[in-house]
């Protein structure tokens, strides 16, 4: 076995955590083609609408990032419910923190929660609903969490997840391929987590049914991500994506610069409409559950 297929969790968490904490900036600055209504939101209102909230609901949004779908769920649980914001990235909950002061929101409670999802285990029964908007393919060990989180739901209350389908359906992934062509990359060890550690529906129901979650059921959403040109979507693309931009950022600048240029001539060729701006087009899959009475 070659030293490649051996797995540091310590050292991956240590890289997961440095990317995203420098990805924050960019998720902040970005937020408004995040956010447009046929953007994450897409994903977002059905997992809202699964998730079956009512006024009073205690809420954990797992990987919140910018604090969504939770923040959204807040105003869903007012009055008189709660929402734990959890994140692995001080820095991505910064923005979820500043977004929750904007809010300004009446007789709901909101917890912001900086740690590891692998390593949480909340009080039994503590929550009505657990949200995870495309983080559950990064985690280490997706069932032990998720049967972690389960326990931390009332008998009877509800999950509501998302991962990435595979990098062909994922538009803002094009560059992967370029990428991986350019700097003769191979593909990470099957199993490893990452982007596309979830992206076969099959192995995200049987995750979530491993957990001990029923009624398990798999949709899919479709995200449109657009910028007026292929180089603002490469701009996003390095601001947004850290599982993308580490491919490239140990490489010279003048590597970097080179692979970056490319892709922007190439990977964004079939979502370039007639008026030259990118529609990138992402499949979602969506995974429902509810915690045994
Ligand atoms: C793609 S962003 C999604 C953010 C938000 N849920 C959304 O849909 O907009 C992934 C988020 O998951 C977080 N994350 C990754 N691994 C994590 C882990 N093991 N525990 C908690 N959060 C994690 C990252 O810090 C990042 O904020």
């Amino acid at each position: 076995m070659g030293t490649q297929a051996i797995f540091d969790e310590v050292e991956y968490k240590a890289d997961l955590r440095r990317e995203w904490h420098e990805a924050a900036p960019g998720w902040q600055r970005w937020l408004e083609v995040l956010e447009a209504d046929e953007a994450m939101p897409r994903i977002g209102g059905p997992l809202l609408e699964a998730a079956r909230l009512a006024a009073g609901d205690r809420v954990l949004d797992v990987g919140s990032g910018y604090g969504e779908p939770g923040l959204t769920a807040a105003r869903m649980v007012a009055p008189g419910g709660g929402v734990t914001l959890q994140d692995l990235s001080g820095e991505m909950l910064a923005t979820a923190r500043t977004r929750v002061e904007a809010a300004d929101l009446d007789d709901v409670e909101i917890e912001l929660v900086e740690c590891d999802a692998d390593q949480y285990a909340p009080r039994a029964g503590r929550f009505d609903a657990v949200l995870a908007r495309s983080v559950l393919m990064y985690l280490t060990d997706p069932e032990a969490t998720l049967a972690r989180l389960r326990a931390g739901l009332r008998p009877g209350g509800r999950l509501a997840a998302s991962t990435w389908a595979g990098p062909e359906q994922v538009g803002f992934a094009a560059p992967v391929a370029v990428i991986r062509r350019m700097l003769d990359l191979a593909p990470p060890p099957a199993g490893r987590p990452g982007l596309f550690a979830l992206a076969d529906p099959e192995q995200l129901r049987a995750v979530t049914a491993g957990a001990g979650f029923i009624d398990v059921e798999l949709d899919t959403a479709t995200v449109v991500f657009e910028f007026a040109s292929p180089a603002e979507a490469t701009r996003f693309l390095r601001d947004c994506a850290p599982p993308v931009t580490a491919l490239v950022e140990t490489e010279p600048h003048d590597v970097q610069a080179r692979v970056w240029q490319q892709v922007t001539d190439e990977a964004w060729e079939s979502f370039v409409g007639d008026d030259g701006r990118v529609r990138l087009t992402n499949l979602a899959h969506v995974v429902t559950a509810t915690n045994p009475e």
